[in-house]
């Protein structure tokens, strides 16, 4: 068994993650990790504590599933803060206790009440919806010129427009919405206006929630109030933290589906016209976009409760884990060909959204949103290509999200 100080010795300067290159692109160094150091402990960006990062497609279905691994959001700020500096700006505590930060039987509690509002006819109802909006995005695409930023134009509105109609924020509100969204999921570098930002948020969720508690209207927000299962239902605090999750889990990992997907597409031209062909094949085509390169791919956040063997590492309890869903995900253990992008591949057991308990409760939707959306810009621009060289596209400084700042496309060749 290696010990944990071999472990924990700090990668190679080449395999160092989070930085330029890392961001262009991770998947050399996740190939390298899985080879070298399968488990190893390293630094974030901007923060003080330290991380153990599994890469491995095994390592990390045992780290999503196993029972000395916990997500509870109280023992990770306990842990957070053991090492956070004196005097740090503090994400708003509200905003914390959502059911993706609880371990069970919290966690079984609020995922059975969030599915009894949040079902799959609610779903199915959404098409025609988020049909006419792509038709509407798409025209703005066709009239935004020679050159269009298709993050702009159109993954980001198309998430962001359907989650607050989802759950019933008015639509004068949906840009500050995005904004605060997009500074909590760590695009913004400042901590003290993140923890702003955070605050802000949690205030207007209160007051959006008594808004519907006193006139419920048809949508999730409403359905969640009313919820309730063996005289269970979600408290005040409970439903500001549920409804903050689903509209950030909502809409930024969905939009960067459709940016990661359609560069994915564009620079595999022998696929987009495999695809092209065969339209029919869109389903399958998304589910190889999440796995080949999807919007949450350097990991998600665990932490230890007991000694926890993964491989030939054994991680101590009390320690912080980063899950690597993306490198998993190019695993060539799991897959052949692992980074090849392969619209026709048989899939399964990919960790796009998740794996075990906490698995994606808006796998549905995001599926149908990035389907209307990348099926219906390949059938009204057939001729669609990229702007720029590929090497020339930058990602977002996100610890976890793999987010383009741009990707200026042709619509019509
Ligand atoms: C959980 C990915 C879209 C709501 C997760 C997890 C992943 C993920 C990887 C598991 C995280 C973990 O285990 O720590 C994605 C991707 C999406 C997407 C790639 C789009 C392409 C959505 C949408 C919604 C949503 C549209 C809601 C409307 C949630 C919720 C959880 C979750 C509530 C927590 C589930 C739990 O804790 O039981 N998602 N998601 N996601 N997602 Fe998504």
């Amino acid at each position: 068994m290696v010990n944990d100080t071999a472990a924990a010795a700090e990668p190679l300067p080449d395999l160092a993650m989070f930085d330029q290159k890392y961001m262009q692109d991770p998947y050399p160094i996740y190939a390298k990790l899985r080879q070298q150091l399968p488990v190893h402990k390293t630094a974030l960006p901007n923060r003080s504590f330290d991380m153990w990062v599994v890469t491995r497609y095994e390592d990390v279905k045992v780290a999503l599933t196993s029972p000395a691994v916990s997500k509870d959001s109280t023992r990770l700020r306990e842990l957070i803060s053991r090492t956070a500096p004196e005097g740090a700006p503090q994400f708003s505590e509200a905003l914390a206790g959502h059911m993706l930060n609880s371990d069970p039987p919290q966690h079984t509690r609020l995922r059975k009440l969030v599915a009894k509002a949040f079902t799959p006819r609610r779903v199915e109802q959404l098409r025609p919806r988020i049909e006419q909006i792509t038709t509407e995005l798409l025209d703005q695409v066709a009239a935004g010129g020679e050159v269009v930023d298709l993050m702009e134009t159109m993954a980001f509105p198309l998430p962001v427009t359907v989650i607050c109609e989802l759950l019933g924020v008015p639509e004068q509100d949906q840009a500050d919405f995005r904004r605060w969204s997009n500074s909590l999921l760590g695009n913004s570098n400042d901590p003290q206006q993140q923890a702003k930002d955070s605050q802000d948020l949690a205030a207007y969720l209160v007051q959006l929630i008594e808004t519907k508690r006193i006139t419920p209207t048809d949508d999730l927000l409403s359905d969640l109030i009313q919820a309730s299962d063996d005289n269970d239902s979600l408290s005040q605090g409970e439903l500001v933290a549920m409804a903050f999750l689903l509209l950030v889990a909502g809409h930024e990992t969905t939009a960067n589906l459709i940016g990661n997907g359609v560069r994915a597409l564009l620079t595999h031209p022998e696929q987009l016209a495999e695809l092209k062909a065969k339209p029919e094949r869109i389903h399958n085509a998304i589910e190889e976009m999440l796995r080949y390169d999807g919007p949450v791919i350097t990991g998600t956040i665990r932490m230890t409760t007991e000694p926890l063997t993964l491989g030939e590492v054994t991680v101590p309890a009390d320690q912080l884990l980063l899950v690597g869903l993306g490198s998993a995900n190019r695993d060539s253990n799991k897959f052949e060909n692992a980074d090849e992008l392969d619209i026709d591949r048989v899939l399964g057991g990919h960790f796009g959204f998740g794996h075990g308990i906490h698995y994606c409760v808006g796998a549905p939707l995001a599926r149908l949103e990035a389907v209307t959306a990348i099926g219906g810009l390949l059938a009204r621009f057939p001729e669609l290509s990229l702007a720029v060289p590929s090497a020339e596209l930058n990602y977002r400084s996100s610890v976890l999200i793999r987010s383009l700042v741009e990707l200026p496309v042709r619509p019509n060749g």
